[in-house]
């Protein structure tokens, strides 16, 4: 069935406002105080043209990123935790930058996919939306996010910017009403070109059959925005990250922008539209407002002047691959209606899949991020997604892999070298630093490294190449093992006199070492950089407070005394390729299904002598 839309009202709408009538910004108020200019307002004209860089023209110390607000039709799963994982590391990178950094997430709340699951348990809507919203908010404890802003659309606050949006937009002369008729994907609440599909009408990511629709329904002129958008994205090709999801987007612009429809004649549970309560609000031209109610407090008189004036334009839109046309070309042309700034820069990163197909409520094929980080900690659960996902790409996730990622780097490259450096230290020492540590580096080549290290680290968390960021702090860890095998401190310390005194300044270089380690890991795996912290004896203030020039070199000093040692990561033992031979040989219905047991090893990671 070809998708079909009466036009007769849209042609009226472009000969009443024409594409360059923009409105101008003052005032807002009342829709009958509207004015139109032929010429582009100053304010508009800059929402066109977005800078390259992450920092907001307006405020450069603000860094205002943003996850998706997730939907709340079934609990979190390992998706919708990677991109928040993903945008807390940003977010505390940038606050290490000194950025006062508004960190944006929550829950989309509204419309038939949300309405029918709370049905599905035996709930209202806004008990189901409560029940799941919370679950969203205990995850994120779970997994150590320090989100500053966490928005619900069914927040009041959040309806009455909706509304106002709303009436901008059409105060524009940008909302009409039409029949429309087409295919629509209840999961992604889309109305799906024909083409796009699968056999028998598929969606391609939901692979479900999309159901005929028949409605009248009001419409955004998103046509109107077809030449404003090409001419953002050829000013501004950093816009959509990374680079290759900008072609795609290009594509979709070029092949031409088809009018939406915005408004829900069948869908009780969502925001009434202003004017005709027989209709709600699409759950897009809903949710994506919850980027700027978010900024609003909870008691304050709103508005959207006044939400605006607290961080937008946003500095970063953190989204998946899939939602990528909603941010990068609906978004963009909704906000140039309503005279409002454009986002900085959409980074649409690839899905966590199993066995090739994207993870999802959907689909039911999710890992259990609860389930994860209850058997891992939040440390070995946010180091593996990060480290081993190429922000941008797609990424398979295995137990095998998992465990061995994080013992190979958490547990043996940095748990073990401080555990056994603080080990000889106190044998030796009396865990007390001999000197500091700026001048036991004098003429070793490791300070060099570990300053190149460092600022690769820094470039690619700059960049969102977190992946690459990573590996540069475990590069640091290498050298330093390096450093502690080359030199030997045990064998020194053996030796007695002037190889003695060599082998303490060696352990205080090595500490420098794990104390960067610290600091330039802390945005990825925060409670294992605390415990390092903890160990070197700083105060949790102390930690508390670190930026990121605390990775330069230099900050241990003489007399400074170490904490008890015990390990920073405990190494997880995988018991599941024994018990899987175990298992295989059984016969098949007493076979436990799928989980492999995982035995968290008690030991502490001993101080060696080689
Ligand atoms: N509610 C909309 C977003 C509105 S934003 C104004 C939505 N919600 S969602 O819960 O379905 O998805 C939220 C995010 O989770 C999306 O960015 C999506 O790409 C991401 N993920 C969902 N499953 C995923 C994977 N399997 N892997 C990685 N991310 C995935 O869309």
């Amino acid at each position: 069935m070809a998708a079909r839309l009466n036009t007769s009202l849209q042609n009226t709408l472009s000969l009443l406002n024409p594409f360059n009538t923009l409105l101008t910004k003052k005032p807002f108020s009342s829709r009958n105080s509207f004015r139109f200019s032929k010429k582009l307002p100053s304010s508009p004209r800059r929402a066109l043209y977005c800078t390259s860089s992450l920092e907001s023209h307006e405020n450069p110390d603000t860094f205002v990123l943003t996850t998706p607000l997730y939907y709340v039709n079934a609990p979190p799963h390992m998706g919708s935790a990677y991109t928040t994982i993903a945008a807390d590391s940003i977010a505390r990178f940038q606050r290490l930058l000194g950025k006062k950094v508004i960190f944006i997430t929550g829950t989309d709340e509204h419309g038939e996919k949300i309405a029918t699951s709370a049905a599905a348990n035996g709930r209202n809507p806004s008990e189901h939306c409560d029940l799941i919203s919370q679950s969203y908010r205990t995850l994120w404890k779970e997994l150590d996010i320090a989100y500053d802003k966490f928005v619900r659309t069914t927040d009041p606050k959040h309806e009455a910017i909706v509304k106002e949006f709303y009436d901008r937009v059409f105060a524009n002369g940008d909302i009409y009403r039409a029949d429309y008729e087409g295919l629509y994907c209840v999961n992604c609440e889309e109305y799906k070109d024909e083409k796009e599909l699968l056999e028998n009408n598929c969606c391609p990511v939901h692979q479900m059959p999309c159901v005929a629709r028949k409605e009248d329904n009001y419409f955004f002129a998103l046509s109107k925005y077809q030449k404003p958008l090409e001419e953002v994205l050829s000013q501004n090709p950093r816009f959509v990250q990374p680079a290759y999801r900008l072609n795609e987007v290009q594509t979709w612009i070029k092949s031409g922008l088809r009018d939406f429809s915005i408004s829900r004649a069948l869908v009780d549970w969502g925001i009434p539209v202003p004017n005709d309560d027989k209709q709600t609000i699409y759950v897009w031209f809903d949710a994506l407002l919850g980027y700027i109610s978010a900024l609003t407090e909870d008691n304050e008189q709103q508005n959207l002047d006044t939400a605006v004036s607290l961080g937008w334009p946003a500095s970063l839109h953190l989204i998946g691959k899939d939602i990528l046309r909603f941010h990068a070309v609906y978004w963009p042309a909704m906000l140039m209606s309503a005279g409002l700034n454009l986002p900085k820069m959409v980074f649409g990163h690839g899905f966590l899949t199993k066995d090739g197909m994207k993870m999802g409520k959907s689909l039911g094929n999710t890992l259990e991020p609860f389930e994860l980080v209850q058997k891992f900690g939040p440390d070995a659960v946010r180091y593996f997604f990060i480290r081993e996902v190429e922000f941008g790409n797609d990424g398979d996730y295995s137990e095998d892999r998992f465990i061995k990622i994080v013992n190979a780097h958490l547990a043996n490259t940095i748990g073990n070298l401080l555990n056994r450096t603080l080990g000889l230290l106190k044998k030796n020492c009396e865990s007390t630093l001999v000197v500091d540590s700026t001048v036991a580096a004098e003429g070793v080549p490791l300070k060099d490294t570990v300053e190149k290290l460092v600022e690769k680290a820094r470039t690619n968390y700059e960049s969102l190449s977190l992946s690459t960021a990573c590996e540069a702090v475990l590069e640091i860890g290498n050298a330093g093992n390096a450093y502690m095998d080359q030199r030997a401190p045990w064998m020194l310390f053996k030796q007695g006199g002037v190889s003695a005194e060599a082998a303490a300044k060696d352990l205080v270089i090595i500490l420098e070492v794990m104390r960067i380690i610290a600091v330039a890991l802390s945005p990825i795996a925060p409670c294992l950089s605390l415990k390092i912290y903890s160990q070197l004896g700083f105060s949790n203030d102390q930690f508390n407070s670190i930026t990121w020039d605390d990775t330069k070199w230099g900050e241990l000093k003489e007399g400074q005394v170490m904490a008890q040692a015990s390990p920073v990561f405990v190494r997880i033992e995988l018991e599941a390729a024994e018990k899987d031979e175990e298992e295989k040989k059984k016969p098949k219905d007493s076979k436990k299904k799928g989980k492999a047991k995982v035995k968290v090893e008690q030991q502490p990671q001993t101080v060696t002598e080689a």
